[in-house]
C-alpha cells in the first residue's frame, strides 16, 4: 500500500507481455505505440516493458530520439554502444572476473549461432552499417536478442533525412530479425500523419501501429483509496475522478497533483479542485511568465490557436493584424509556430492542426481576454 500519493504507481506487466507476444509473432516488424503527451509512454517502457523483456530473456535498450533529433541514427547507435560497453568493458576493480567473461563472449561471437559478428573488428563508421554491426554484436555478447525501444519516434518526421533513417531501421530490423525486436513510441496521430505523408509512407507499412492505452480505474481507485486513508474513509467519487481525468487528457501526474491539492484542502469535490487548480496563483503566474517570455507575435499566435483558429488561415491573419502593431506576414506566423513547437508549447509534429500541448494552459488561454495579452 502506498505511503504517499507520490508512491502510487500502476504497473501493467500484462500489457507488456502482450506486446512481446505480438513482436515475437511477427519477426522483423516493430510495434509503434501512439498516445498523447504525458500519459505514461516512457514510464511504461521503463517500468513495465523493460523488466518484462528482461524476464523473457531479452536485452532492452532505450533511446530517446527527440533529445537527439539532429542525429537520430547516431543516438540509437550510441545507446547500443553503451549497452555493449556495459556487457563487455570490465567495471573498475572487478576487472579480472569480467575479463574472462569478455573472452568467452569473443569466442561465442564467432560461433555459428551468431555467425556474422566479427567481435574484434572495429565498428564501421557509416551509421547504417554501424547499426547493423552493433545489433549483431550486442545480441552475440548478451546471448540474447535485443529489444530496441525508440521513444519519440515522431521526431523522425521532423528532421531532414528522417525517411532515410526509417529506411535504415527497416532494413536492419528485417535483416537481423532473429537478433532484434523493436518498439517505437510516438505522440498522437499528428505524428503518424507526418510519417505517412513522408515519401512512400515507409513507416506506415513497416510498423504495426497501436493505440497505447491510457491508465484506467485501477490508478484512480488507488488515488481515492489513499485519500480515504488520510481522511478517515472520506474519498472522492470514482465517477468524478474519471470525468476529470478524461478532461485533463488522462495525464497521471496532473490528476495526482489535483488529488493532492484536494487532500490538502480536505475536499472531495474534484471539479471544484480542477477549477481551483486552473485559477491557482502559482499556476497562473507560471503561465503568465511563460507568455511574457514570448515575442508578441508568438503570444498572439498562441492565443488565436487557443481560440480554435487555424494558424495559417486568412481570417487568422486578419485577427493577428488587428491584435498586433505590425501586420504579420505568413512567413512570420510560420516562424512563430515553429518556435512555439520547438519550445514544446505546441504539440511537436509539424504536420496536422496546431495544438497546444498542455490542455489546461489551452483552457486558460481560451478564456483569456485579449487585453491581457499585451
Ligand atoms: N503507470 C503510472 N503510474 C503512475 N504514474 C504514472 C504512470 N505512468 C506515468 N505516470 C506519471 O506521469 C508522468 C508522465 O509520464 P511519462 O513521462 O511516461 O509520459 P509520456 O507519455 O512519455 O510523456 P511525453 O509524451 O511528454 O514523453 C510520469 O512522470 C509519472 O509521474
Ligand atoms: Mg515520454
Amino acid at each position: 500500500m502506498a505511503k504517499t500519493f507520490d508512491d502510487i504507481e500502476v504497473r501493467r506487466p500484462d500489457l507488456a507481455r502482450g506486446y512481446l507476444t505480438l513482436l515475437r509473432a511477427q519477426p522483423g516488424r516493430p510495434i509503434a505505440m501512439f498516445a498523447p503527451r504525458r500519459v505514461g509512454k516512457t514510464f511504461f517502457l521503463d517500468h513495465d516493458l523493460a523488466p518484462v523483456a528482461r524476464d523473457a530473456g531479452l536485452l532492452p535498450v532505450y533511446a530517446d530520439l527527440w533529445l537527439q533529433r539532429s542525429a537520430p541514427l547516431e543516438a540509437i547507435n550510441h545507446a547500443l554502444e553503451e549497452a555493449l560497453d556495459d556487457i563487455t568493458v570490465p567495471a573498475g576493480a572487478a576487472g579480472k572476473l569480467a575479463k574472462t567473461a569478455v573472452k568467452k563472449i569473443g569466442a561465442l561471437g564467432a560461433s555459428p549461432d551468431f555467425g556474422d559478428a566479427p567481435a574484434r573488428r572495429t565498428l564501421p563508421h557509416a551509421p547504417q552499417l554501424r547499426l547493423d554491426a552493433l545489433v549483431t554484436r550486442l545480441a552475440a555478447a548478451a546471448h540474447a536478442p535485443v529489444l530496441l525501444m525508440l521513444d519519440e519516434i515522431q521526431a523522425l518526421g521532423d528532421v531532414s533525412g528522417g525517411d532515410q533513417v526509417i529506411a535504415s531501421l527497416r532494413a536492419v530490423l528485417h535483416k537481423r530479425r532473429e537478433h532484434v525486436l523493436a518498439v517505437f513510441t510516438g505522440s498522437s496521430q499528428e505524428a503518424l500523419a507526418s510519417m505517412v505523408a513522408s515519401a512512400g509512407a515507409p513507416m506506415y507499412q513497416f510498423a504495426q501501429l497501436l493505440n497505447f492505452p491510457v491508465l484506467g480505474d485501477a490508478f484512480l481507485k488507488d488515488l481515492a483509496d489513499h485519500f480515504a486513508k488520510v481522511h478517515r474513509g472520506r474519498k472522492p467519487l470514482l465517477d468524478d475522478l474519471r470525468r476529470v481525468f478524461e478532461k485533463i487528457g488522462f495525464k497521471p501526474a496532473l490528476i495526482k497533483d489535483i488529488v493532492k491539492s484536494m487532500s490538502a484542502e480536505g475536499t472531495i469535490d474534484v471539479d471544484e479542485a480542477v477549477t481551483r487548480f486552473l485559477r491557482d496563483d502559482r499556476q497562473v503566474a507560471g503561465w503568465r511568465a511563460l507568455l511574457q517570455s514570448l515575442e508578441p507575435i508568438e503570444r498572439h499566435v498562441l492565443f488565436v490557436i487557443a481560440k480554435g483558429m487555424p494558424p495559417f488561415g486568412r481570417e487568422t491573419l486578419e485577427t493577428l493584424a488587428s491584435l498586433l502593431a505590425d501586420r504579420p506576414t505568413l512567413s512570420k506566423v510560420r516562424t512563430a509556430v515553429e518556435r512555439l513547437r520547438r519550445a514544446g508549447i505546441l504539440a511537436k509534429p509539424t504536420v496536422g492542426a496546431a495544438r497546444i500541448e498542455d490542455s489546461l494552459f489551452a483552457e486558460y488561454l481560451a478564456e483569456l481576454d485579449r487585453e491581457r495579452l499585451r
